[in-house]
């Protein structure tokens, strides 16, 4: 039997879309996303993939004519693509393609395809979806893949032979990973191996669109779906090798240690649970990338990563350059994260003193929230005692720093005596005695020594001065 839905083209722009359609005498199609989203009940989205058998910018030309405020019309001639917005809608207009679809390929475009060409060339079956704009058959679903099918046993599957989907843009195979983590579907077996077999395809891929569909995985509730995929393939070493360097358990002399790869999927899972911060996720995915160059075994010791958040901190900076990942405040915050990752365990595991927790805090500003959200995330042991112990000591350290940060503000901490003070008071011209004596307020303060605040600080001032030799002005 026909399907038919309509109900998912009740937006009025659907009508014109239809009214364009039957002015140009050329069919058209709503497809892909929209209509597997809402099939899928993901909501209604704002992007709408327009196919029509004919000149897609033409149409995009026709629809933006016949809209109250005559939208402008983006061109992107090259691609034989139109892209028009109308209130919080994106409309993107194509012309039917024999020849593979997508907009970032470096082939010819090839127009004047059937509906069936253009389906046929495009990634999955369940992206593959098109309702009708016709007037005789509006919301009619045209489905020749039986994606809908594959919709409701959750599988992807290309329309065509994998390989050749695959190898039309080879960014697929990581769409093909996001898709799976994003909506939790199985990749059929011959797509798997598909990609497998074609992973070193992806290198002729754009880092920026590789880094999209990361941020993707990493924004869904399972990121580990597909950084198993990603590793199971063999994408991942040419994405983030960093992370495949953790993987594997070594033994000697009977003492094992983690192995740090599955580990760290573990604590992106569970990071998700409380936060929908990307970059805190991007911490959370590599705050354990320097295990593998400082892992040691000593006879005494068993195995050690002596260093290893200082040396991991290093390399986000190079992981962010080579990926072409933005090397601003966001790399930044994950560089500390990273640097701090193992402060509050630390401060779990023994009793924590106010000074080290004041340290803490001031280390880590207004990011310490996060670093304990990245600590609790760590926790992964199987162990329910173990689990529940370490649970509560981050509680208590968390109180704690709530305590010191209500009494002492170290907070981004601003000195309570200014250099600008210490050089009236002692007739100072910048000088290395400025910095001492700042310094020596600031550590008096953190070891709790003196308050946080401006008179005990400046009696400190004035007797480090003397200290120095320094005299009143
Ligand atoms: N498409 C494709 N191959 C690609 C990218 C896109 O075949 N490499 C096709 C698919 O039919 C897809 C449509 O173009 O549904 C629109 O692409 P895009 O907007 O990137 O993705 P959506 O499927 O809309 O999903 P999302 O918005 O979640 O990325």
């Amino acid at each position: 039997m026909q399907k038919n839905f309509q109900e998912a083209l009740q937006d009025p722009i659907f009508k014109i879309l239809t009214k364009a359609s039957k002015d140009l005498n050329v069919d058209a199609y709503v497809i892909g996303g929209f209509v597997r989203d809402y099939i899928l009940q993901r909501g209604t989205p704002k992007d709408i993939d327009i196919v029509a058998v004919g000149s897609g910018i033409e149409l995009a030309k026709k629809v933006a004519s016949l809209l109250p405020n005559q939208p402008k019309v983006s061109v992107f001639k090259n691609f034989g693509t139109a892209m028009l917005k109308h209130g919080d809608i994106e409309l993107e207009f194509v012309g039917a393609r024999q020849e593979s679809y997508h907009r970032d390929s470096r082939k010819p475009v090839v127009e004047d395809g059937t509906l069936e060409d253009d389906q046929n060339r495009r990634d999955f079956t369940i992206n593959a979806l098109a309702l009708s704009l016709k007037e005789s058959s509006f919301g009619d679903l045209v489905d020749p893949f039986d994606g809908i099918s594959d919709l409701e046993n959750k599988i992807l599957k290309t329309p065509l032979e994998p390989a050749i989907t695959y190898s039309d843009d080879p960014l697929r195979m990581m769409r093909a990973i996001r898709f799976a983590t994003q909506l939790k579907f199985q990749i059929a077996l011959p797509s798997l191996q598909a990609i497998t077999e074609n992973k070193d395809r992806i290198e002729i891929i754009s880092k920026e669109r590789i880094v999209d569909e990361l941020h993707k995985i990493l924004a869904s509730d399972e990121p580990s779906i597909g950084f198993s995929l990603m590793h199971k393939t063999g994408l991942l070493p040419f994405i983030l090798p960093e992370l495949v360097a953790l993987q594997g358990i070594e033994e000697i002399e009977g003492q094992r240690h983690k192995d740090n790869f599955w580990h760290t999927l573990e604590v992106v899972d569970n990071i998700c649970e409380t936060t929908d911060d990307l970059w805190l996720r991007w911490a959370a995915l590599l705050h354990d990338i320097g295990k593998a160059p400082t892992k040691k075994f000593h006879k005494k010791l068993g195995w050690t990563f002596h260093g290893h958040e200082f040396v991991g901190s290093k390399m986000v900076y190079k992981l962010f350059k080579r990926l072409r990942m933005p090397l601003n405040e966001k790399m930044k915050f994950v560089q500390k994260m990273v640097l701090m990752s193992s402060r509050p365990i630390v401060l779990s595991e023994d009793f924590a003193t106010d000074s080290a927790v004041r340290r803490l805090v001031f280390d880590a500003g207004n990011y310490v929230d996060d670093l304990m959200t990245l600590c609790e995330a760590d926790i992964t042991t199987k162990n329910p005692k173990k689990q529940k112990k370490y649970k509560n000591n981050f509680k208590i350290v968390r109180e704690k720093i709530q305590e010191v940060e209500e009494r002492d503000h170290v907070r981004n901490f601003q000195p309570p005596v200014s250099g600008e003070e210490i050089m009236q008071t002692f007739n100072l011209k910048p000088s290395k005695e400025i910095g001492i004596i700042k310094e020596a307020i600031k550590e008096a303060i953190l070891e709790g020594e003196i308050p946080n605040e401006y008179e005990a600080a400046k009696t400190l001032m004035l007797k480090k001065g003397k200290e120095l030799g320094l005299s009143l002005a």
